[in-house]
């Protein structure tokens, strides 16, 4: 495996080995967890290259979002990501990613889809995501990337721009990895203290209850969402929000729906969680 910091040094060891065969993109922010792995070994297992980007991007945190406290652990990465079969590392600067600074001119925007949920906790964070896979994206030119369903805000508006715009890549969404209590894995659940780390998993709990219920039969999902912010209340969380949305299109649901995703975003302590849950009633 090689550790890759420049953009033309990646596209040139990419243009000598590709002829013909597959290119796979996992992009991550390192620190990485089994969830990464996971959408490693599924790159590795349907792509003849695999490509792992890890770089903190800026253009997707606010202002006072923990941008500098954001972990960077690369050399323990790289050893992940070399045991999971990964050929290339792209850990680029900021510097090389965003010459112009990243308040730069050109900014994609899958715009409706943006504004919501994380979107309307998060202004702008979408776009900087959108900004950043879209020059990823360039400068691998993969046939297939890789994304965790446990980000399935960040998906769904990936999967939409890739439609839009038609980029010939194939988004691929990989099935939340969790802890044994049903807790999510995410870099971020670092931030949780002993006692904190034993109440997160009620994030997780509280969504498969509204799943039961749909299931059941239930259809009034503004009781749903707030029987549910009102329990992730009592148990210690700030809750942005809850909420039983269409799964593919993220309109909030009706009863004719047969695909929900239910989705949440709360603090607990310095760490805010996301997780979402879906059901297929057909
Ligand atoms: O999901 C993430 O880790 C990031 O949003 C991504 C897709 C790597 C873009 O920076």
């Amino acid at each position: 495996m090689q550790i890759i910091k420049s953009i033309s040094e990646l596209r040139t060891a990419l243009q000598n080995r590709s002829h013909g065969r597959t290119v796979g993109l996992v992009p991550t922010m390192g620190n990485l967890h089994e969830g990464h792995l996971e959408l490693a070994k599924h790159c590795r297992d349907r792509c003849d290259i695999v490509v792992a980007s890890v770089f903190v991007n800026p253009k997707q945190f606010g202002e006072a979002e923990d941008f500098s406290d954001y972990p960077r652990t690369l050399e323990d990465d790289a050893d992940l990501l070399a045991a999971a079969g990964t050929d290339y590392v792209f850990a680029p600067t900021d510097d090389a990613m965003y010459p112009g600074g990243h308040a730069s001119a050109t900014n994609i925007s899958v715009t409706t889809l943006s504004s919501e949920l994380c979107g309307e906790h998060r202004p702008g964070h979408f776009d900087g995501v959108a900004t950043v896979v879209t020059k990823l994206f360039n400068i691998v030119m993969p046939d297939m990337a890789f994304f965790g369903e446990k980000d399935w805000q960040q998906l769904t508006i990936l999967s939409r721009m890739v439609a839009d715009l038609n980029m010939p890549i194939q988004v691929i969404g990989v099935p939340t990895v969790r802890a044994p209590d049903g807790l999510a894995l995410s870099s971020r659940n670092q931030y949780l203290s002993e006692e904190e780390r034993q109440q997160a998993p009620v994030l997780y709990r509280t969504l498969m209850d509204i799943v039961h219920a749909l299931q059941a039969g239930a259809t009034s999902f503004d009781r749903l969402e707030h029987t549910a912010r009102v329990a992730l209340r009592s148990a210690g969380f700030e809750v942005d929000y809850v909420s039983i949305r269409h799964a593919d299109t993220l309109a909030p649901a009706t009863e004719e729906d047969q695909h929900y995703r239910v989705l949440a975003a709360a603090h607990l302590g310095k760490a805010r969680l996301i997780d979402n849950v879906g059901l297929d009633l057909r």
